[in-house]
């Protein structure tokens, strides 16, 4: 097989141009190619060696699928030290993104150039690991001790600017980089620039106090993980030691977080989440409608971030509402929602106010007869919502797709309304809409194909993680958590307090414990959704007495300033002494024996219920495959990353 490494000279400079798609990723065959490159300049013509990519972007990091096979030669530490040791200047040239170990190559390099819209990071805590090729120990030296800790312990990205400020990179070349990158190379040699290895530069002045504030910050905004306390002490290591042992103390730690359960489960949510894009059965050359304008159906809590969502992917928005005032109030929530972005620094009030542009309204549905794409999310009635899908048959272009945000109704009843059941699909949204990444496309009976990639090509543009589900009561979301619900219904019956359940959860690592989620949520949604059931389908009271009582108390949850906890002005939860005792009495009504409950048992009996009902859901073909699970529960309802998802922690029983 042709090595995806070619060399060659031109005049005085040694190019070595890498061709690996689909993102350079630092296999073993480019490893090797550039390693044997490098060895060829040292004995050539050449004056200067300068490193590019082909193709979208300069190397994207690892192999990551080389991970959990056995490490061949060269590894990325030798290659990054052939680099260094060079004895002619190498130049790294950088576009796209240059990420974990291709950003480590880089820093090895002498000089490094970067177009000005390439971005550079470490982002191997995002994947439980650490930099394992240096990366540590040469920012640091390069950018200084607090820079360091921001770009390794976040793993986000920075653009060229920002990286050549912090003096990661030397040089923006605007224009062609590899002839920009040639020309400079040439410049260094005509200047006898000399070899700079980042290894040998001293480490900025710094406050020794700064790697306990970033330990202390870390355990609370990273709980239960280890790679980010393994990186602020290899940081440490790169500010105290020498080199050598810098690095030994950074292979360490990347051999250890490398071997750990967390980074397995990070590692399988990294090739999850880029599967769950893929529908199995749809045609590869199909013809996708295009989306340019879409009507959002009501401007409640999620109408807002949805609408907020499109335009801020540039997509042109018409939400309808119910009366004039309503308008009023779902765009002034959409204004008050951008207000609190600009203030936290996300987005600057020029990208708002173009956004914003993007968002009009109206009352009246014939504003929606040109839109190629609807989403409605009205309230959770399943006649308001026909009704409504009768209206959008009645005034919607041919071929517009029509979307439901519902978050249990059966899209194949809603669609049988329509005289096109086959444009009809669910596009359930999360809360809040415009932060919330996951997005349940509901791929209904009748939906055509073209529909589907349509809506998962456009869930891609406006920056959802979007999963396929088939239609069932709650999708794969929601169905799960019912049995996830009625569990924690019975252990509060049996003796827990909505406290110990909450605490025992966010203990092992779920964002919100399920009470509080269900306080957030508004114990009403269900409720309502309750009327509609049998009570043979409602089943045994056991699951919903508790909550029942609570709606009927006026105890919405969070909105309503009390659910299974009160909530003051910060909403800060509170336990309430009142929702014991209704507890209790629920328990003795029903003849349920109250007693201890340990927290092993509470994470025990509740994870499990989550993996049973997605073992089921997979079973009746409702998800396509295990890992969309997982990224359902990562994305959606705050299971941690750092245990894979429900499914391959049941499978692989981690941690
Ligand atoms: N290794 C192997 N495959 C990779 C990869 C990597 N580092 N990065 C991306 N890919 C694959 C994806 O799985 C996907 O494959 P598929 O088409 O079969 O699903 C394909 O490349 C395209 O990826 P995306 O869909 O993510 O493409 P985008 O254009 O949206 O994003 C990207 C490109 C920003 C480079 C993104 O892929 C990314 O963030 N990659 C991971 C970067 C990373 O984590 N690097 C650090 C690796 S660890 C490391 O370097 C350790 C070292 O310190 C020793
Ligand atoms: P909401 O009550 O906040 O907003 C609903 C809005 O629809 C109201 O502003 C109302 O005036 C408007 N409306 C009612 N009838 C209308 C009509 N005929 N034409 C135009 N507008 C009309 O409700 P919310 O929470 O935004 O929920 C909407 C849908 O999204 C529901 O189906 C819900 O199940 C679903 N959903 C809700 C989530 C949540 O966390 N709140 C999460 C995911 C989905």
């Amino acid at each position: 097989m042709a090595s995806p490494v070619s060399y060659r000279l031109e005049g005085i400079i040694g190019i070595i141009t890498v061709d690996s798609p689909p993102v350079n990723a630092l296999s073993h065959a480019v490893r090797e190619g550039i390693f044997d490159a490098i060895s060829e300049a040292q004995g050539d013509s050449s004056e200067a060696i300068v490193i590019s990519c082909d193709g979208r972007t300069f190397f994207a990091g690892a192999d990551i699928t080389e991970f959990d096979k056995p490490l061949k030669d060269p590894g990325l530490p030798d290659l990054v030290k052939a680099i260094e040791a060079s004895s002619k200047p190498v130049v790294a040239a950088m576009h796209g993104t240059a990420l974990g170990g291709g950003f480590e190559m880089a820093l090895a390099a002498h000089y490094r150039c970067a177009m000005p819209f390439a971005k550079v990071g470490l982002p191997e805590v995002k994947l439980g690991l650490l930099p394992g090729a240096g990366g540590t120990q040469r920012t640091t030296r390069l950018a200084g001790v607090k820079a360091s800790l921001d770009l390794i312990t976040s793993g986000v990205p920075i653009v060229a600017a920002k990286a050549k400020s912090l003096g990661l990179i030397d040089k923006i070349i605007d224009g062609n980089l590899l002839s920009g990158a040639i020309a400079w190379a040439g410049q260094l040699v005509a200047d006898q620039a000399p070899i700079r290895r980042s290894s040998e530069q001293a480490v900025p002045e710094y406050d020794a106090a700064i790697f306990e504030e970033y330990r202390t910050s870390l355990r609370r905004r990273a709980r239960g993980q280890i790679a980010p306390g393994r990186i602020v002490a290899a940081v440490e290591a790169a500010a105290t030691m020498s080199f050598t042992d810098g690095l030994a103390i950074e292979k360490q730690a990347f051999l250890d977080c490398m071997a750990s359960p967390e980074s397995a489960g990070m590692r399988h949510i990294f090739f999850a989440e880029r599967e769950a894009s893929k529908v199995d059965d749809l045609p590869r050359d199909i013809v996708q409608r295009p989306i340019e304008t879409v009507g959002i159906i009501g401007g409640g809590t999620m109408g807002g971030g949805i609408a907020m969502s499109f335009a801020n992917a540039g997509i042109q928005v018409t939400m309808i509402e119910i009366s004039d005032e309503a308008l009023v109030r779902g765009l002034s929530i959409i204004d008050r929602n951008y207000a609190g972005s600009v203030k936290r620094g996300k987005l600057s009030e020029k990208q708002v106010a173009s956004y914003r542009a993007l968002i009009s309204g109206s009352t009246d549905y014939a504003a929606l007869a040109d839109v190629d794409m609807v989403v409605e999310a009205v309230f959770e009635n399943p006649d308001l919502k026909k009704k409504i899908f009768k209206q959008l048959d009645d005034v919607c272009k041919p071929g517009a797709i029509l979307a439901t945000n519902t978050s249990y109704q059966d899209v194949d009843a809603i669609a049988a309304v329509t005289s096109r059941p086959e444009d009809v699909v669910g596009m359930h949204f999360f809360s809040p809409a415009h932060i919330m990444k996951l997005l349940e496309v509901v791929r209904g009976e009748k939906t055509a194909d073209d529909v589907l990639a349509s809506v998962m090509a456009v869930a891609k543009k406006i920056r959802k993680v979007a999963v396929v589900s088939g239609v069932c009561y709650g999708f794969i979301g929601n169905r799960m958590l019912q049995p996830y619900g009625k569990t924690s219904q019975m252990l509060l019956l049996e003796g827990a307090t909505p406290q110990q359940i909450d605490s025992a959860m966010e203990s092992w690592g779920m964002a919100m414990g399920p009470l509080r989620v269900f306080d957030l949520a508004g114990l009403d949604i269900d409720y309502t959704a309750r009327q509609a059931l049998t009570d043979e389908q409602k089943g045994d009271p056991m699951f919903y007495r508790v909550p029942d009582l609570l709606v009927e108390a006026g105890r919405m949850g969070q909105k309503s300033g009390a659910g299974f906890y009160t909530y003051e002005g910060n909403r800060k939860a509170t336990s309430d002494p009142v929702v014991n005792k209704m507890i209790e009495k629920v328990a003795a009504e029903l003849g349920v024996e109250r007693r201890e409950i340990s927290d092993g048992e509470i994470v025990e009996r509740l994870i499990s219920s989550l993996v049973d009902e997605g073992r089921k859901i997979l079973d009746e073909g409702i998800a396509q495959r295990s890992s969309d699970i997982d990224i359902v529960y990562i994305y959606g309802y705050g299971f941690p990353a750092a245990r894979g998802g429900p499914m391959f922690y049941a499978d692989n029983a981690v941690g």
